[in-house]
């Protein structure tokens, strides 16, 4: 095998959710090129549904669909029942869908239990419930990757980012402790974006320039989801094989 074919993912099969859009559109779009059949997640149906029709278009292998809300419980175990059932394995889980909770103007301390409880449920329980189902049918089979999308938010303070900043700073963990017990088989690795927007990201603040976090990066500018999903594709392949526990930055140097 080339170093080149160990990015391949031919006959792989890999979930990506919050797929509708930016950084996971383009996950699936380059899991999609390289090989990969993949489960598109997102919750609104018609951006869904032409975002999977645009990957489909140029894609060797099936691209479908799957509409959830990955915060409700039901919705995650409907999602892994029905990628077994139509494929028969998952290869790779991609825990992109993120939620803000909406507290970009509030203080830390103002923030309600409602933010709080969209964020733990989208940010770290979702990703759990999705590893248990599906890393246990990995452990059992083939082994596979999976990838937790953070944010340099989880590792130091932004303003007015409490909740989501906590919830990616346990993801983060969560994903240590995932490597630490489902390695051999299954390797499981976080993707930290550093400032990425298209002009459609939930997360996007009044100034498109990011105000003060544009003049932190030492690239000097918002990153493209183009430049991400290279690394989520190294993290789903055979070309990181020995990579387990680790937290990739895409940040343009920012430091986390
Ligand atoms: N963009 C950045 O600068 C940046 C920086 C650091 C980290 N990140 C992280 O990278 C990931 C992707 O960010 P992004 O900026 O590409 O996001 P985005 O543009 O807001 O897109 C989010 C995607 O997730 C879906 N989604 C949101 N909530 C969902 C839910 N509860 N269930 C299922 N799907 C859901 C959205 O579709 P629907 O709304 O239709 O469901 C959409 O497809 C997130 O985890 C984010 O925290 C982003």
């Amino acid at each position: 095998m080339t170093t080149m074919d160990k990015f391949r993912l031919d006959g792989k099969v890999a979930i990506v959710t919050g797929a509708s859009r930016n950084i996971g559109f383009e996950i699936s779009r380059t899991f999609a090129e390289a090989g990969a059949t993949v489960i598109m997640v997102a919750r609104d149906e018609p951006l869904l549904a032409s975002a999977v029709e645009q990957v489909a278009a140029t894609a060797a292998a099936p691209i479908v669909p799957f509409r959830a809300d990955v915060g409700v419980p039901e919705s995650v175990a409907s999602l892994a029942a029905t990628a077994y059932e139509q494929f028969g394995r998952v290869d790779v889980l991609v825990n992109n869908a993120g939620a803000t909770g909406g507290t970009h103007k509030l203080n830390a301390l103002d923030v309600p239990d409602a933010a709080w409880e969209e964020t733990f449920a989208v940010n770290v329980l979702a990703p759990y419930r999705l590893s248990r189902l599906i890393g246990r049918r990995m452990i059992v089979g083939d082994g596979g990757s999976i990838i937790n999308v953070v944010s340099p938010s989880g590792f130091i303070p932004t303003p007015h980012m409490i909740a989501y900043g906590a919830t990616k700073s346990a993801l983060w963990m969560m994903t240590r402790y995932l490597a630490a017990e489902c390695a051999p088989k299954v390797r499981v690795n976080a993707l930290s974006p550093g400032m990425v927007w298209n002009g459609t990201a939930s997360w996007a603040p009044d100034d498109p320039t990011g105000g003060g976090l544009v003049a932190m990066t030492p690239m000097g500018r918002m990153g493209d989801p183009t430049e991400v999903a290279p690394a989520a594709l190294y993290l789903a392949s055979e070309a990181s094989s020995y990579t387990t526990g680790a937290v990739l930055m895409v940040s343009g140097g920012r430091p986390w």
